[in-house]
């Protein structure tokens, strides 16, 4: 009985939106649950960094809230400090001019400002070309928003392929996306490759939907380029942002996203809707990470490099049964699995036979039949070592 005192039957059937039947379940609290039941676990899987923010993050969070005008709604699309503090960091690290070809919005997250993006963009039924293998959530999205996600296979080094993007525009695109650096694969794309999907955008009239979550993770010789700084690129590039990578601030709930002048209305519409605002806790920590700038995050980089290096080195070696393609880029390999296993089976055998956790390829729609993405992002060199010795005693155990 209910407080009504009806009966559940009473109300008939009832069922979610076929649309969201549709999508596909989050992964990563699937492998929560594997770890969970499994003590000891080394974790491979969640894409966050080992550290935190900058101090100076909590001091402006400790005098957070001494006027009463902290505590109410603020302009919709951040207040005018941060926006400012993120115009001058666009100009300054990404040669992006914001206005006034561009507008600024201050989201909770690069998620949000991708389903910012997606919903401005399409209308149900329009096609939203994902290269792949790709973040899940961008693929969540565009179900969600009752619009169809166009997969494109990237190439064997998971670098973008131009002309298989170029041939899968229709009349209903609306939007290619790409991220570099790359989740799930950690590929950079090279300049010229994002410069000929910004031209390929601008020629067949669609967005070009880029994210720059890892912006700070291209190691040398990789260099990141931000399609948005493309002179009169404005008008097609949406470019999205994240502070939870670079500043260790994941739960702070802050990214931020540079949309074309001719979207500002849509997009306003939307994130009022949303989140009538961003909330002001987090945009002054956003304001005093950004303060200190891109020194934090350049600072722990060669240690997620050496890293990198040293795992490389490791699954490499002949007798591992798995491909690794080298890439420059984030804190993730996935890595192709000589096995009769599929990828979920892999990863939660991995899990409860070798306490080691990955992410199964196939969240991200990887064509290769068994794969894991592996991130070393989250923990300290030693319990990366350590986890690798295991995933390469799990996958000698389960190799063809
Ligand atoms: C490519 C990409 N974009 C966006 C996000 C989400 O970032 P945020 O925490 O800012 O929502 C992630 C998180 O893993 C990501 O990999």
């Amino acid at each position: 009985m209910t407080d009504h005192g009806l009966r559940a039957a009473d109300y008939g059937t009832v069922s979610q939106s076929a649309r969201l039947a549709a999508v596909q379940a989050p992964v990563i609290p699937i492998v929560g649950r594997w770890i969970a039941e499994t003590p000891g676990t080394i974790s491979l899987g969640q894409g966050i960094v080992s550290y935190g923010p900058p101090p100076q993050v909590m001091q402006a969070v400790a005098t957070f809230g001494s006027t009463l005008a902290e505590h109410r709604y603020g302009p919709v699309e951040g207040s005018a400090e941060l926006v400012g503090l993120i115009e001058e960091k666009l100009a300054r690290e990404n040669g992006i001019t914001v206005r006034p070809a561009s507008r600024l919005f201050v989201t909770a997250g690069g998620n949000q400002a991708f389903v910012n993006a997606v919903l401005a963009v399409t209308d149900p039924g329009d096609e939203v070309i994902l290269p792949t293998p790709f973040y899940f959530n961008h693929e969540m999205a565009v179900v969600i928003a009752g619009a169809v996600p166009v997969g494109v296979p990237t190439t064997r080094e998971y670098q973008l392929d131009v002309e298989a993007t170029a041939a899968a525009i229709t009349p209903r695109t609306r939007a290619i996306v790409t991220v570099s650096p790359n989740n799930p694969t950690g590929a950079v794309y090279p300049e010229q490759a994002l410069r000929r999907v910004n031209q390929l955008c601008r020629d067949r009239g669609v967005f070009h939907i880029h994210d720059e979550a890892y912006e700070y993770f291209a190691y040398a010789p990789a260099r990141h380029f931000s399609p948005g700084s493309i002179a009169d690129a404005a008008a097609h590039t949406l470019s999205l942002y994240s502070l939870s990578k670079g500043y260790g601030m994941a739960s702070w709930r802050v990214g931020y996203m540079v949309v074309p002048a001719g979207l500002w209305e849509a997009v306003n519409k939307i994130q009022d809707t949303l989140l009538i605002c961003p909330p002001a806790a987090s945009q002054a920590a956003a304001g005093a990470a950004l303060r200190v700038g891109r020194a934090y995050p350049d600072g722990h980089t060669a240690q997620l490099d050496r890293m990198r290096h040293d795992i490389y080195e490791t699954l490499s070696a002949s007798d591992v049964p798995c491909e690794v393609p080298a890439v420059a880029g984030a804190f993730y390999y996935l890595i192709r699995v000589d096995s009769q296993l599929d990828s979920m089976t892999l990863a939660e055998r991995l899990i409860r036979e070798h306490k080691v956790a990955t992410i199964p390829g196939s969240a991200f729609a990887d064509s290769a039949p068994c794969s894991v993405r592996i991130s070393y992002g989250a923990l300290e060199p030693t319990a990366v070592e350590e986890g690798i010795g295991r995933l390469v005693r799990g996958l000698r155990a389960v190799g063809v």
